[in-house]
């Protein structure tokens, strides 16, 4: 005569009940989770595009800030450095790089001015002002940084008086 033996692992009514609740509790404890997964995940803001808010994210750690105490401009070179590097660098969006002579010698030819006023415009990929809130004086001045530095002979235009460069 065959037995019929029951092997569950469940012996009482409390297991059975501890079984039945699990099998409810767990999937939704796990559609929650992927839920959570699905609704946090990280988003591309698109204000950390702008280039500001780029080289700001790869400058160095512990950068001296010039011109906030002082409230002297930064050098061509700073600006250049922080903030004009994160396409002229690498040549992004075919930006003519730091000191490439072969993509700037044409360019050159605009003169300080000239040069200055794509900058103010935006050309090509490059927003007005290069997507900054530098005034005009240090955008020349990068602009001749830069230009000089790829075999260009350009001088910063004159000065203007400290006051006219407070309103920043
Ligand atoms: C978002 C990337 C980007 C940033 C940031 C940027 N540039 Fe440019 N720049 C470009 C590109 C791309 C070009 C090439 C434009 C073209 O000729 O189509 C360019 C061209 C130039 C030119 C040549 C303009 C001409 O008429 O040939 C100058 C000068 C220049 N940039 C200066 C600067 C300065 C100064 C800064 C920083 C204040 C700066 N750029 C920041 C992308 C950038």
């Amino acid at each position: 005569m065959a037995e019929h033996h029951h092997s569950s692992f469940i012996k009482t009514p409390q297991q059975l009940l501890t079984v039945v609740l699990l099998a409810f509790v767990v999937p939704i404890i796990g559609i929650v989770l992927t839920v959570q997964l699905v609704l946090s995940r990280p988003r591309v803001d698109p204000a950390a595009l702008f280039p500001e808010a780029v080289s700001a994210r790869i400058q160095p750690i512990g950068r001296v800030e010039f011109g906030a105490a002082t409230d002297a401009l930064r050098t061509g070179e700073q600006i250049t450095k922080e903030v004009c590097a994160g396409c002229h660098q690498a040549g992004i969006a075919n930006a003519p790089k730091l000191g490439d002579k072969a993509a700037w010698a044409g360019r050159l030819k605009l003169g300080t001015n000239g040069l200055l006023q794509s900058v103010i415009k935006g050309k090509g990929m490059m927003a007005a002002r290069a997507g900054t809130k530098l005034s005009d004086q240090e955008l020349a001045r990068a602009v001749v940084f830069m230009a000089n530095q790829a075999g260009g002979n350009l001088k910063e235009p004159a000065a203007k008086p400290a006051v006219a460069e407070k309103k920043k």
